[in-house]
């Protein structure tokens, strides 16, 4: 399992249910490493969403622990215990942990590779992504500088040593 996100300086990654910004080169990069694929997300996630709607071409599994949540066109898992066999059913599909910060946190440890934007800005945030520098186990295996209307970030590949 993989994961992807977008952090800021201070591995910042959400405020207020929303991102700290937008940038359309990585939300097509978002769009073409994660599409055909599996997509695991938070409820909170999901409806960050605009119309809180699946993101299209993937399949989105989406984690709540209320049973008696329902939305259309997603997988409902109920606890990280029932997540394996959810994600059997998918064979050969990858699957990338997509958010928020909750599920971030608890799915790290099963990651092998981390695709993180590195903004090169601070916003005010409220929601975190653990910062892999100070985390031994991770190192930077690719990095990739780009700058788009003045905001400058790069596309840096974590690998689990
Ligand atoms: N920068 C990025 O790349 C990026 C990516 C994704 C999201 N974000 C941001 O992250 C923020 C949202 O993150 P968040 O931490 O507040 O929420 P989240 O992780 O998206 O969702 C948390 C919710 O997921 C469910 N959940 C989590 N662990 C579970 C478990 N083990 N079993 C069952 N259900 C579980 C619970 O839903 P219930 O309350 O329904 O039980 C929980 O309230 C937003 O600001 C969003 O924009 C940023």
């Amino acid at each position: 399992m993989n994961l992807i996100v977008a952090v800021d300086e201070k591995w910042g990654i959400g405020r207020d249910g929303d991102l700290l910004c937008r940038i359309s080169t990585d939300m097509k990069r978002f769009r073409s490493i994660t599409s055909g694929n599996v997509l695991v997300m938070g409820r909170k996630t999901l409806e960050s969403f605009p119309n809180k709607k699946p993101l299209p071409n993937r399949e989105n599994v989406v984690l709540t622990n209320n049973l008696e949540y329902e939305a259309e066109g997603v997988i409902l898992c109920h606890s990280i215990e029932e997540l394996p066999r959810i994600l059997e059913g998918f064979g050969e599909k990858e699957v990338f942990v997509a958010g928020g910060g909750n599920v971030y946190q608890q799915l790290l440890p099963f990651c092998e590779k981390a695709y993180i934007t590195k903004i090169k800005e601070t916003f005010p945030a409220d929601t975190h992504f653990p910062n892999l520098d100070m985390l031994p186990e991770w190192e930077i295996v690719e990095e990739d500088e780009r700058e788009e209307n003045g905001i400058k970030f790069s596309f840096v590949l974590y690998q689990k040593k």
